[in-house]
This record gives structure tokens, C-alpha cells and sequence, in this order.
């Protein structure tokens, strides 16, 4: 297995913890390279469910170490609480290592999250109020924490009463909130500071060697391709890049370290927060689907909007990331239903057109032009082999194939580990 890359294909929430989980089981590293705590990736194992934010999909393996690297925002309480979670269940080996270099999501940073969504009133973004935007905006200010910074006592502190003054300002002044008291942050968090330090170092090296040692190396995506800050539907977007290109900068590694990009998409679409969504379903069909699919969110239980499987979509996603293949994942979910269909173009003010595109105000006029496919039945839950697939959902996933540009290398049919079809 040569290194693979992991993107979510659509608004995420795709099955990518289920699908890093299942590849995890060959792999040397999983290395998670944007994002924070907004992710929830489930992973689920003889009944039992794994919710993870920030720890690789990976972690139930012994012998896989799982990377947190340069590019993710580190919730140091929420990353504990998950280490807690896994120790008392007896999962946590200690495989894990965060990079020197990665940021750190402080309390401020989770205050003006939430002030600053109260503050846009109706033109909220509906962000996961995890400190993420905050965190990567003092990044790119270059005002933010890393964690060496952060488990080193002397320098820490420093740069929170350095930093501290500003933030309070702005949440009093600008948002009318409460101060934060300096002293309690630097106590609380030099406390975290000190049980993180063993984990950190510098990952670029360990997933350097692991490549040109021929490991098997996993880089697991979080949110997915419309949620990019560049390339996804903005402003209604998360402040990484969850593209595959991102994982360059994320992981600190070059693009021809990359041999395979996969794109994990579900058999139909779902989001979560505000923004357009063509093939949005307000009727019966939506909440059956949100239903059968269990459609709330992993990470803040928000009920996931739904609608049909829109390929114009993921074509974008197959060319944005380069993908080699899709996973198509709860096609189960779709079982039962009379019709089902794919949206294939859009019909913008008349005209047809086959491009996602870039402008919001474009989208959010765009009508669904849809191609109509018979409906299958029964449980395929059970079912481990392409052929053993209903005719119907046969037809469904090779026009999903044909319409996106990219053939599909596996079928999730539940959300357990074992319940992944392998087309090829
Ligand atoms: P992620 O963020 O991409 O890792 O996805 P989430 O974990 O947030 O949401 C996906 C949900 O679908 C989780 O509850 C998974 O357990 C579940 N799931 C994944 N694959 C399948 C599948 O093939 N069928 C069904 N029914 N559920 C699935
Ligand atoms: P996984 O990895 C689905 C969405 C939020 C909001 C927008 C910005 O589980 O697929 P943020 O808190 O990132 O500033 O919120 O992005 N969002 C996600 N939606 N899955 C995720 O992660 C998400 N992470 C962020 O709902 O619309
Ligand atoms: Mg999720």
C-alpha cells in the first residue's frame, strides 16, 4: 500500500473515520494535516463506537502511529479529554505524536468563535464554535502559539500576557463580552502543556522516512473539498484546506511523496451549517433519508441537511483533489426508496451548465437538473460483494462512476468496520 491521501468529496460528514479505520488496519502512520476539534470522525467496531475530534482514525491499531501534524489546531482540553476517553477503554497505546509546530486553539480563540457567529446574526456561518476560525486567523497574523511554544512554561506564559491584552479588547469593545483572566488561562493550560509535552516533536521527519522506507502511509482528510477556504463554498466554510493539496502544506511533505488520492463521498448529500445546497430535500424524502442515516452531527449533534447525490459536486472534487478513486459510502441508507436520483448539471437563469460554480449568489439560483433511477430494496447490510448487489444500485453506482469521472473502489453498506464492499 503506497501512500494514500483521504478527502472528504462533498460538505464532510463522508464516513471518512470508518474508511481511514479500515484502511488503518495495513497502515504504519495515519497522519491527520488540517483542521481541529470541528472534525468528528465515528468509527464503529463489534457495536462499539469510537467518536474521535482530533486523534487519528488510526488509534485502534497497536501498531499504527497516528500523527497529529504542522497543519492541525490543537484543542489541548479536547485532545486530553479524547486521550482519557480511549484509555478507559482500554485503546490508548501511546502511538501518537503532534508535531512541534502545530497551533494551539486557546480559550479566546473559542469566545470570539462564538461572539463573532452571535455578532453576524443572520449571516452566521454556523461554525462548530470550536475556536478553528480564530485559531487559524492568529496563524496567518503570526500572533498564534505552536506547540513547542506551548509546553515550554517560561515562553508560554509570555506570549499569553503578550497576547491576552488584545484579545480582551476586542471581546469587550468590539463584542460587548466578558475579559478573560490571564493568570487562569496560563495555570490551566501550563497544566495541559506539561502531560502533552511527550507527544511532541517533529513529525515531518517520521512521515519522511516512513515514505522513503516504503511504509504504508495514511493522510486522513477532515471536513471535505466544499468546506476548503479557497476552493469550497465561501464564506460558509471552514478556515483550513481540506483538499488534498493541503496536505502538503498540512503534513509538511511534497506532492510527489502522493500516490493516491481517494475521495469519500456519500450515496446521497448531506451539510451541516449555513450556505446553499441545490439538491437540498425539504420534504418526506429528506427526513427519511436524515433518519435512516442516522444525519446528526458527530461533533454538535446539529440534525444534518439532506438531499440527493449531486455529481456536479463530486466531478469538482475529482478534479480539485486529483482523485484516483471514490468511496461511495450508506448506499444502505438509500435502500427502500421508490426513485432515486443524481443531479448531473445545474440549470442556472435558462442555461444548462455541468461546473460547480464559484460564485454564491450563482449557486444559490442554480436548479437541479436530475437523471431518475428505479429504487432497490431489502437489507443489503450483509452483502460483501460487488455482484451480490441489487441490479438498481448496480446501475445507480455505475452512473455515479460515469457521471463524476472516477471509478469507485468501494461500497459502505453500514457503518461497521467489516461492512465495506471492495469494487476492484
Ligand atoms: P466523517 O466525519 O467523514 O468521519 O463522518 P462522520 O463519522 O461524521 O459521519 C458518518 C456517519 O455515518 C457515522 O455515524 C458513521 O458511523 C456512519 N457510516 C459510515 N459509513 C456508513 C455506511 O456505509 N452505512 C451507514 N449506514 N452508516 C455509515
Ligand atoms: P468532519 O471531519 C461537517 C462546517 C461547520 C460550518 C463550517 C465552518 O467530521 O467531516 P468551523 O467550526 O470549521 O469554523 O465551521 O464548516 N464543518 C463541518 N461540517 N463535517 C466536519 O468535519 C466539519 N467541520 C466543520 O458546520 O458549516
Ligand atoms: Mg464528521
Amino acid at each position: 500500500m503506497p501512500s494514500k491521501v483521504i478527502v472528504g468529496a462533498q460538505w464532510g460528514d463522508e464516513g471518512k473515520g470508518k474508511i481511514i479505520d479500515i484502511l488503518a488496519s495495513q497502515a504504519d502512520l495515519v497522519v491527520r494535516s488540517q483542521g481541529g476539534s470541528n472534525a468528528g470522525h465515528t468509527i464503529v467496531v463489534d457495536n462499539e463506537t469510537y467518536k474521535l475530534h482530533l486523534i487519528p482514525s488510526g488509534i485502534l491499531y497497536p501498531n499504527t502511529l497516528c500523527i497529529i501534524g504542522n497543519g492541525v489546531v490543537v484543542d489541548p482540553k479536547t485532545l486530553l479529554q479524547e486521550i482519557e476517553m480511549l484509555k478507559s477503554r482500554n485503546i490508548f497505546n501511546a502511538q501518537l505524536k503532534i508535531d512541534a509546530r502545530a497551533h494551539v486553539v486557546m480559550p479566546y480563540h473559542v469566545v470570539l468563535d462564538e461572539l463573532s457567529e452571535i455578532a453576524r446574526g443572520k449571516s452566521e456561518i454556523g461554525t462548530t464554535k470550536r475556536g478553528i476560525g480564530p485559531c487559524y486567523m492568529d496563524k496567518a497574523e503570526r500572533s498564534g502559539i505552536r506547540m513547542c511554544d506551548f509546553i515550554n512554561k517560561d515562553i508560554f506564559e509570555q506570549k499569553v500576557r503578550e497576547i491576552i491584552s488584545n484579545k480582551n479588547q476586542i471581546i469587550e469593545k468590539v463584542y460587548g463580552g466578558r475579559p478573560l483572566d490571564p493568570d487562569a488561562i496560563i495555570e490551566e493550560y501550563t497544566g495541559y502543556g506539561k502531560l502533552l509535552a511527550k507527544y511532541v516533536s517533529d513529525t515531518t521527519i517520521d512521515i519522511y522516512n516512513a515514505i522513503k522506507e516504503d511504509k504504508n502511509v495514511v493522510f486522513e482528510g477532515a471536513q471535505g473539498t466544499l468546506l476548503d477556504l479557497d476552493v469550497g463554498t465561501y464564506p460558509y466554510v471552514t478556515s483550513s484546506h481540506p483538499i488534498s493539496g493541503g496536505v502538503c502544506v498540512g503534513a509538511g511533505i511534497g506532492p510527489t511523496l502522493i500516490d493516491e488520492c481517494i475521495g469519500i463521498a456519500k450515496a446521497y448529500t448531506t451539510r451541516v451549517g449555513k450556505g446553499p445546497f441545490p439538491t437540498e430535500l425539504h420534504g418526506e424524502i429528506g427526513d427519511r433519508i436524515r433518519t435512516a442515516g442516522s444525519e446528526y452531527g458527530t461533533t454538535t449533534g446539529r440534525p444534518r441537511r439532506c438531499g440527493w447525490f449531486d455529481a456536479v459536486i463530486v466531478r469538482y472534487s475529482v478534479r480539485i483533489n486529483g482523485l484516483t478513486s471514490l468511496a461511495i459510502n450508506k448506499l444502505d441508507v438509500l435502500s427502500g426508496l421508490e426513485k432515486i436520483k443524481i443531479c448531473t448539471a445545474y440549470k442556472l437563469d435558462g442555461k444548462i451548465i455541468s461546473e460547480f460554480p464559484a460564485d454564491l449568489n450563482d449557486l444559490s439560483r442554480c436548479v437541479p437538473v436530475y437523471e431518475e433511477f428505479e429504487g432497490f430494496h431489502g437489507d443489503i447490510s450483509n452483502i460483501k460483494k460487488y455482484e451480490d448487489l441489487p441490479e438498481n444500485a448496480k446501475k445507480y453506482l455505475e452512473a455515479i462512476e460515469r457521471e463524476c469521472g472516477c471509478k469507485i473502489s468501494a461500497i459502505g453498506v453500514g457503518p461497521e468496520r467489516t461492512q465495506s464492499i471492495d469494487k476492484y
